[in-house]
Order: C-alpha cells, then sequence, then structure tokens
C-alpha cells in the first residue's frame, strides 16, 4: 500500500475482487484504517469479509456510490479511493442496464468528485479489458481507443475516461486499472467459471454459448489484486494499466479442463444460444505493468485446480447464494436457452 495513504476506501469491497484486496492490504501493516463502502447488490456479500471484520483497521459501510452526501462524508476521512464498485456481469447489462449506468458512470462520478473536493493523494478506478472492445488479432495497448460493445463495457468506458478526464481537467492524481477476465475464491456463480463448477458438483449442465471458440485472458484474482496494489503505490498518475497474466484459451478448452479437474463428463457440456453481441477474443499487451516489476504468480493450471478445491471445499458459501432471486436470475438467463441446446463436448 502507498507509503502516502494510510487511509483508505475501498468501494465494492464485499465483491469478488474487492473482498481479496481487502484481505491482501490488511495482510500488510500499512494502512491504519480501510473503509468499505458496498451497496450489498445480489452480489456483495458479507461473508467475504467475515475474516477480517475483527481487525481494528476495517470498517463496513452498507451503502450506494450514488449517494453523494454518504459519499462526502466517508471522502472527507480517507486519503485515497479504489473504486471496486460496479455492476459486473455482461449478461445482465443485455437483460437490464439501468443499474449499469447508476452505479458504474453516475456512481463513480459521484466517487471522483468526492476525491476532487477532499484533494485525495491518489483515486484508482479498476476498470475492464473489455472496453477495447472485440480485439480480432494482436493485443491492446493502453493507449488504443477504447471500443466498449456491451451496455456493461460501455458504462465501465465511461468511467474510465471520466476518471482520466479528472485527471486532466483537475489534476486528481487518477490511475485505471484495466483488467482481464478474474477468477478465483468468492466469486459470485453467475461467472462462467464458478457457474461451470457448482454446477458440474451438482451434475448440472454446463450451457456454454455460441461455438464456445471465443478467447479470453485468465488472471488469478490474487493476481489482480497485486497489480491494482502495485499501481496505486506506483503508477503515473493520468495513466492507465493493462492488467492480464498471458493465459488465453477458448472457452471450450477452459470448460474441459474444469470438467477433468472435477472428474465429470463432457456430457455435461450444452451448446446454447450465443450473448448477442459476444466479444470473440480479448488480448492485452502487459507491458506497461510489467515495467513497474509486477509478474503474475499464479499459472493457469495451478489457479484453476486451487479454484476448483476452493468450491468443493465451501458449499457452504456457495450454496445459499444458488436461490432466490438467482434461481429467477437463472431460468431467464438460460430457461429456453437450455432447452434448445445441444450435447455437446
Ligand atoms: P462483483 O460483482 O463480484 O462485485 C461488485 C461489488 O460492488 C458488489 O459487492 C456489489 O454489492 C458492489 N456494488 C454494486 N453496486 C454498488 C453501488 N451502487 N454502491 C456500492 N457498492 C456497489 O464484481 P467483481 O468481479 O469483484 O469486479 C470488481 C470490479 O472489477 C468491477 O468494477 C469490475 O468491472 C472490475 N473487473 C472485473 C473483472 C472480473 O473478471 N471479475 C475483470 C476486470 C475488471
Ligand atoms: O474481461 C474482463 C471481464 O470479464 C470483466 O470486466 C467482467 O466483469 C467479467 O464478468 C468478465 O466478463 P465476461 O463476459 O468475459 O465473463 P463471463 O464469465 O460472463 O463469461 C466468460 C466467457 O464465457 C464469455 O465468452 C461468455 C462465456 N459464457 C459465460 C457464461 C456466464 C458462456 O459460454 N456461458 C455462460 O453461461
Amino acid at each position: 500500500m502507498s507509503d502516502l495513504v494510510r487511509r483508505l476506501m475501498v468501494t465494492g469491497g464485499a465483491g469478488f475482487i474487492g473482498s481479496n484486496f481487502a484481505r491482501l492490504v490488511l495482510a500488510g501493516d500499512g494502512l491504519e484504517k480501510l473503509v468499505v463502502l458496498d451497496k450489498l447488490t445480489y452480489a456483495g456479500n458479507l461473508a467475504n469479509l467475515e475474516d477480517l471484520r475483527a481487525d481494528p483497521r476495517f470498517a463496513f459501510v452498507q451503502g450506494d456510490i450514488a449517494d453523494g452526501t454518504l459519499v462526502d462524508e466517508l471522502a472527507s476521512d480517507v486519503q485515497a479511493i479504489i473504486n471496486f464498485a460496479a455492476e459486473s456481469h455482461v449478461d445482465r447489462s443485455i437483460e437490464a442496464p439501468e443499474a449499469f449506468i447508476t452505479t458504474d458512470v453516475y456512481g463513480t462520478y459521484v466517487l471522483l468528485e468526492a476525491a476532487r473536493r477532499h484533494g485525495h493523494a491518489r483515486f484508482l478506478q479498476v476498470s475492464t479489458d473489455e472496453v477495447y472492445g472485440h480485439v480480432p488479432t494482436g493485443s491492446s495497448r493502453e493507449s488504443d481507443p477504447l471500443s466498449p460493445r456491451s451496455p456493461y463495457s460501455a458504462s465501465k468506458a465511461g468511467a474510465d475516461l471520466l476518471a482520466m478526464a479528472y485527471h486532466v481537467t483537475h489534476g486528481l492524481p487518477v490511475v485505471v486499472t484495466r483488467g482481464a477476465n478474474t477468477y478465483g475464491p468468492y466469486q459470485y456463480p453467475e461467472k462462467l467459471i464458478p457457474l461451470f463448477i457448482t454446477n458440474a458438483i451438482d451434475d448440472e449442465p454446463l450451457p456454454l454459448y455460441g461455438d464456445g471458440l471465443q478467447q479470453r485472458d485468465w488472471i488469478h484474482v490474487d493476481d489482480h489484486c497485486a497489480a491494482i496494489d502495485l499501481v496505486f503505490r506506483l503508477g503515473e498518475a493520468g495513466s492507465a494499466y493493462n492488467v492480464g497474466a498471458g493465459n488465453h484459451a477458448t472457452n471450450i478448452d477452459l470448460t474441459g479442463r474444469l470438467l477433468a479437474l472435477l472428474e465429470r463428463p463432457a456430457s455435461l457440456v450444452r451448446h446454447v444460444a450465443d450473448r448477442p453481441g459476444h466479444d470473440r477474443r480479448y488480448a492485452l499487451d502487459t507491458s506497461r505493468l510489467t515495467a513497474l516489476g509486477w509478474q503474475p504468480q499464479v499459472t493457469l493450471d495451478d489457479g484453476l485446480a486451487a479454484t476448483v478445491r476452493w468450491y468443493q471445499q465451501h458449499e457452504a458459501w456457495w450454496r445459499p447464494l444458488k436461490s432466490g432471486e438467482y434461481l429467477e436470475y437463472y431460468r431467464r438467463q438460460y430457461g429456453d436457452r437450455l432447452a434448445a441446446g445441444t450435447v455437446g463436448a
């Protein structure tokens, strides 16, 4: 954690990456105060922070990053903000985009304004590789134009650009990270890896979109969090940093690896109707990040094996999540698709 920043606010810290990040920074001794602000949407979960709650440096506030009064009060007592809070699932942004605009775009604006008013020493916006859009060949550099293609990635691109504008216009010391597809413990079971692991454990079908040949660059959450910590400390104000581990895999290949780890048959795979506007490929040039001294530590083989083990050993964490609103969402998203799907290898 930055030598200058002793009091930090992390927004969205009850979600997947934010909770892993909170654990990382509290394992060190750099902070005297860590405030987690989280609305606790369907994706936020206090159980993700359970082991941190006894730490005297830790404070949890349930609230909305779009609530200007609350954010201003909390911002007055910290020196920096790292903004993880977002609606984060592409499929939900296709079905119901409004919350993506109010949280990802307007909420980020509220945080930036508060950081500016209180003269913060740092503002880190957690962005995504999806802002570059589909990348048919080669890899995206930070200077490439943003070309988002889903309501989710467009809302994240809006926030990313707004954060940069606060650096240019107001001199706010903003840094932006653009991370690749992240996996690991505490990921809500709507995203590909935890969905497929938990479905396979229950011998339920795995709904693979389209031909399954879409490519992603997979990074373990520990590596992603270490990169965010490094960029927070050493990144150049006004700059973006790509965060990817170079683990390129097609969805069908990844699915096969998960099934092998779980000792489940390929017949669980269902080829289903594709995601509208589905980006075929993301790939990142990470030379700007590696120049700061970062290298990924977790191989895809080790990370997937550890993640499968974690979900096998933490049924008490994920089973309660697969109920209520989740099941309604699952029916809307997959009911017809699965009924019309074909069994695949
Ligand atoms: P997540 O959905 O698991 O967590 C998001 C958290 O934000 C939840 O705890 C939720 O309650 C909270 N939140 C949502 N709206 C809020 C609001 N209005 N006010 C306060 N809190 C609110 O997401 P994640 O996968 O942990 O992603 C975290 C960040 O990283 C997001 O900004 C996402 O865009 C970005 N990102 C994610 C990935 C990935 O693969 N998961 C990759 C790159 C970047
Ligand atoms: O690239 C970074 C992004 O990665 C983050 O910004 C997002 O917050 C995060 O959700 C993730 O977006 P993706 O859309 O790539 O992740 P998801 O897990 O939803 O899907 C991964 C791939 O798997 C994608 O090509 C779609 C496919 N897929 C996904 C689901 C949920 C399926 O084939 N079937 C599914 O049921």
